[in-house]
């Protein structure tokens, strides 16, 4: 009886795992064979896919989009790649990035956009307007908020821009020795917090004035924004051990962000039924919404508040430290755009909108700098329908990633990718192709904060020249990190004179 219980016994512990795995395999046989006409490269492991040619990508010091562009070269416009059960086919195609952002009225991927916003487990951005993937419920949301981030609106907004900005004018010009250096992605990000914080959310925030050190809140972005690339760079990283210390401050972060629009949601909240005088902002417009529409779920409220927190924020911290070190390293460039700012506002310390729209060139380095260095260069969507990228069928529910990043670094379509030319944004040549640059993305879901984020930018860039003469330690890092967005890795560290002096 007892060597029949052993025996039932050892039976089990090697028949439980053969069978799970042949379950296993069965269902990625199934899944894959409906790719396997594709293109793409040999995947590293049966199970696993291409999780560990992507780790191999990351021990050599590259990223998700860096890989991607690899495989784009080598395989075509249409690649497929394999993260275990997962198929994302990535395509450069221009025609099929029409059809994709534009025309074809495809839905953003599930898979790619619920992770985001309920990461870990925790309610991140949950169902913010980036990730909702509901057309019926964003098309609703999208045009309760589009008021907000019209133009005319935004030139309403420039008095309070030339203030917030010229807190880190005169913080910079007191540092403006020559010597001391100043991390530029720091400062940059809390400007932009500062920005968004008042111009927002009514907020005085002070970052700049106050601070020597990231605040709580910046850090908490961080690590937050950190928790979505760690996650990116390995699916698997909840169930190790020796991450979970990680992933519980990841946690902790993300819900030091939603306390903090949850206290701002509840004080304006309060301002409104009392009747006090509020101003026009997002978070008005915010409270407004759950106000007159007391079915909505204050926590897809909470979801916005903290989206347009973070995408207001890093995105423009990110654009502008990259064109600090773009103009540092063309010095041409520089004094080109030195020499329009001065022609367009002189030594006059307030930039109105108008006076941006006059600066073409300065124009020209913002597209140049967003062509390498798109700060999110990655959107993904989910066709309804079958459809055909390069004459290979794909099938309906794929998750298909558009990659600004990749198609802005080709040769075919820009030729000597690597070379920072404002001038192929000569508005009067016409030399990029449709849907081969996009870093705000095209569509009905392009970015909502496209303007607002860059005025701000122009102003700041061109209040930062007209003022200052810098350097950048040149032995720093200039290569491109990874975190959600891409953000300059060596923190965009300069010196500072200033330019009578
Ligand atoms: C240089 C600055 C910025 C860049 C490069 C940028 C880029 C982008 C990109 C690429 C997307 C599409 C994301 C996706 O498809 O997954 C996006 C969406 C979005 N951005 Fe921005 N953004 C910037 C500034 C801003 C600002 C200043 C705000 C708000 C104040 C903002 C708010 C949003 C929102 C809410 C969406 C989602 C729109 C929707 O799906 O309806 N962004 N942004």
């Amino acid at each position: 009886m007892m060597a029949l219980s052993w025996l039932f016994i050892s039976g089990c512990v090697i028949a439980v795992p053969v069978c799970a795995m042949t379950a296993v395999s069965i269902y990625l046989i199934s899944v894959r064979k409906k790719y396997s006409h594709i293109p793409g490269p040999p995947r590293d492991s049966f199970f696993l896919g291409h999780i560990p040619t992507f780790q191999k990508y990351l021990k050599e010091g590259k990223f998700f989009s860096e890989m991607a562009i690899e495989f784009i070269r080598k395989y075509g416009h249409v690649v497929k790649i394999e993260l275990a059960e997962r198929i994302i086919v990535i395509t450069a195609d221009p025609q099929s990035i029409r059809e994709l952002m534009i025309t074809g009225n495809h839905t953003k991927s599930k898979a790619a956009y619920e992770k985001l916003g309920f990461l870990f487990g925790e309610r991140f951005i949950g169902k913010g307007l980036v990730v909702e993937t509901d057309q019926k419920v964003w098309v609703w949301r999208r045009a309760l908020m589009n008021p907000c981030f019209q133009k005319s609106y935004i030139k309403g907004l420039e008095s309070a821009f030339n203030t917030e900005i010229d807190l880190l004018i005169n913080k910079l010009a007191g540092l403006a020795d020559g010597k001391t250096q100043v991390s530029m992605l720091e400062e940059f990000n809390h400007l932009t917090l500062d920005v968004i914080g008042k111009i927002g959310f009514g907020m005085q925030m002070n970052n700049v004035e106050n601070r020597t050190e990231p605040s709580e809140y910046t850090k908490a972005i961080k690590l937050a924004l950190g928790g979505v690339s760690a996650f990116v760079r390995d699916p698997f990283i909840k169930f190790k051990y020796s991450k979970w210390k990680y992933l519980a401050d990841v946690k902790k972060a993300m819900r030091t962000l939603r306390v903090l629009s949850k206290q701002s949601f509840d004080e304006r909240k309060k301002q409104i039924e009392r009747g006090d005088y509020t101003p026009d902002d997002i978070l008005n417009f915010l409270v407004k919404m759950k106000l007159e529409n007391p079915e909505l779920d204050g926590e897809v409220i909470l979801d916005d508040i903290t989206t347009f927190f973070l995408a207001g924020q890093e995105t423009s911290a990110n654009l502008l430290s990259f064109a600090l070190i773009c103009l540092w390293q063309n010095k041409d460039v520089l004094e080109r755009l030195k020499a329009e700012v001065s022609d367009v506002v002189g030594d006059k310390h307030y930039i109105s909108v108008e006076d941006t729209n006059k600066m073409e060139y300065l124009d020209m380095v913002i597209k140049e700098t967003l062509r390498l260095y798109p700060p999110a260069p990655n959107t993904f969507r989910e066709n309804k329908t079958d459809i055909e990228i390069q004459g290979y069928k794909i099938p309906a529910g794929t998750g298909i990633m558009i990659s600004t990043f990749v198609s802005s670094r080709l040769e075919e379509f820009f030729p000597e990718p690597l070379k920072f030319d404002p001038e192929r944004f000569n508005p009067a040549e016409n030399r990029i192709p449709s849907y081969t640059y996009f870093p705000f993305t095209l569509g009905p879901r392009t970015c909502i904060g496209k303007d607002f984020g860059v005025i701000e930018a122009k102003m700041i860039l061109s209040k930062i020249v007209q003022r200052f003469n810098f350097e950048m330690d040149p032995n720093q890092s200039f290569d491109i990190e990874e975190s959600a967005t891409l953000k300059p890795k060596g923190g965009a560290f300069c010196s500072f004179t200033l330019c009578d002096s």
